[in-house]
């Protein structure tokens, strides 16, 4: 392990059964509070496994590559290299964490189409070889630095309804697809395929829809020049649930309607391998993060409940991810109108601002399920000397 590693401190135990029930849930949390103190991010490695055979599932013809930022936990690595699962790596630094947690260099797509030339080198000496792109000046990069690559490339497509609009900006217009590609061979390099991101919890299938339609119509443009493309990336982008109110079928609904699509749209292509970067999917329902009330005033009307974990540490999500949180405690009883507020002097640190809670007092739990996506991931190490939550791996 470097030091830099996002390692944190660490408990790895033996997989256990993820609690079906709430009084389960919480039956757990209880001891884990006793043992481990908070704030606590606990990973289930059988939900993680949950996930990723759903997918294979309902998704078998579709390679799954984990892209890694979502939670580059190396435990969380460690088990989906154990379950043969690829993966999806943006920088030099999440391909010597993937490598470091034994996943074998053609199993890895580099797919920031925005690369360093000291990232891209790093890549050509460990013989990564798939990389995305989306401009012309990032292929003659490529082509100076990996000049064996298979280059596969990001198309702009509609991100419309999802939480988190990456076509804003990546993704090369479609009209240029073909020319970029025939740039691609000209410069020595492999012109492998298309990729898309319909942008993160999407919940719209029109997004998927439209995306293939457009690169089935690319598809056919590279042939009529002379370039047979051999690889379709669908990208991730699918949704989960954050809500036990909301509906839990959205993933299997979708993955039913891209099965027919594929089909219907690339059905001539008989050795098209078709791989997906789940990020989200794969490790957020494995996440539970575990607080306490650490300070409670009451203002505008309501409670204030200061947490000691906030939007510098592990609700890191509100702001980067743009994401809604339940909030459960484990106190039960009438529930009051709340703010949920993290332990730093910052006033952006506010969680949320409408909750109901029961009234609660010093050191009782707030937790917080379907977490374990861009949450560790993105906090900070210490602001106002306040560190993430220990990650406990079961
Ligand atoms: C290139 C790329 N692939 C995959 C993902 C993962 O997306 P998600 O977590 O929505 O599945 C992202 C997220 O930002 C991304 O940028």
């Amino acid at each position: 392990m470097t030091n830099e590693e996002p390692e944190g401190e660490v408990i790895s135990r033996p997989s256990i059964k993820a609690p079906k029930t709430r009084e389960g849930i919480e039956s757990l949390i209880r001891k884990l509070v006793k043992e481990h103190h908070t704030p606590l991010l606990l990973v289930m490695k059988s939900v993680l496994s949950k996930q990723f055979y759903a997918f294979r599932k309902k998704l078998p013809d579709v390679e799954p590559f984990y892209a890694i930022k979502s939670n580059p936990h190396p435990q969380i690595l460690k088990h989906f290299v154990s379950l043969g699962c690829a993966f999806d790596v943006a920088s030099a630094r999440e391909i010597e964490w993937v490598l470091k947690a034994g996943a074998k260099p053609r199993n890895i797509i580099f797919a920031n189409t925005i690369k360093s030339e000291q990232d891209l080198r790093y890549a050509a000496d460990h013989r990564i070889n798939m990389l995305t792109f989306d401009n012309e000046l990032e292929l003659y990069k490529i082509a100076k630095h990996c000049p064996r690559a298979k280059v596969i490339l990001r198309i702009k497509v509609a991100n419309i309804g999802s939480v988190v609009q990456l076509s804003l900006k990546f993704g090369a217009d479609p009209e240029q697809a073909t020319y970029l590609l025939k740039k691609a061979k000209t410069l020595g390099l492999q012109p492998e395929g298309v990729s898309f991101h319909v942008g993160s919890q999407c919940t719209n299938i029109n997004n998927y829809i439209q995306a293939l339609e457009t690169s089935a119509k690319i598809f056919a443009e590279a042939e009529s020049v002379g370039i047979d493309l051999k690889l379709l990336d669908i990208g991730g982008g699918f949704p989960i649930k954050h809500f036990d109110s909301e509906d839990g079928t959205v993933f299997e609904k979708m993955a039913s309607t891209l099965r027919k699509e594929l089909k219907r749209l690339f059905k001539g292509y008989a050795k098209l391998r078709i791989i997906a970067e789940p990020g989200r999917f794969f490790c957020g329902p494995a996440g539970i993060l575990i607080t306490q009330v650490v300070g409670k005033a009451f203002r505008d009307n309501k409670y204030y409940y200061y947490i000691n974990d906030g939007v510098y540490q592990d609700f890191s999500g509100v702001l980067f991810d743009h994401c809604k949180y339940e909030f459960k405690s484990l106190k039960h009883g009438p529930k009051l109108l709340c703010t949920i507020a993290g332990p730093t002097c910052d006033s952006l640190d506010i969680i949320s601002l409408t909750e109901e809670l029961p009234e609660l007092d010093i050191n009782n739990v707030i937790y917080v399920k379907n977490i374990g996506a861009y949450s560790c991931a993105s906090a900070v190490p210490a602001f106002n000397g306040f560190a993430p939550a220990k990650v406990l791996v079961i």
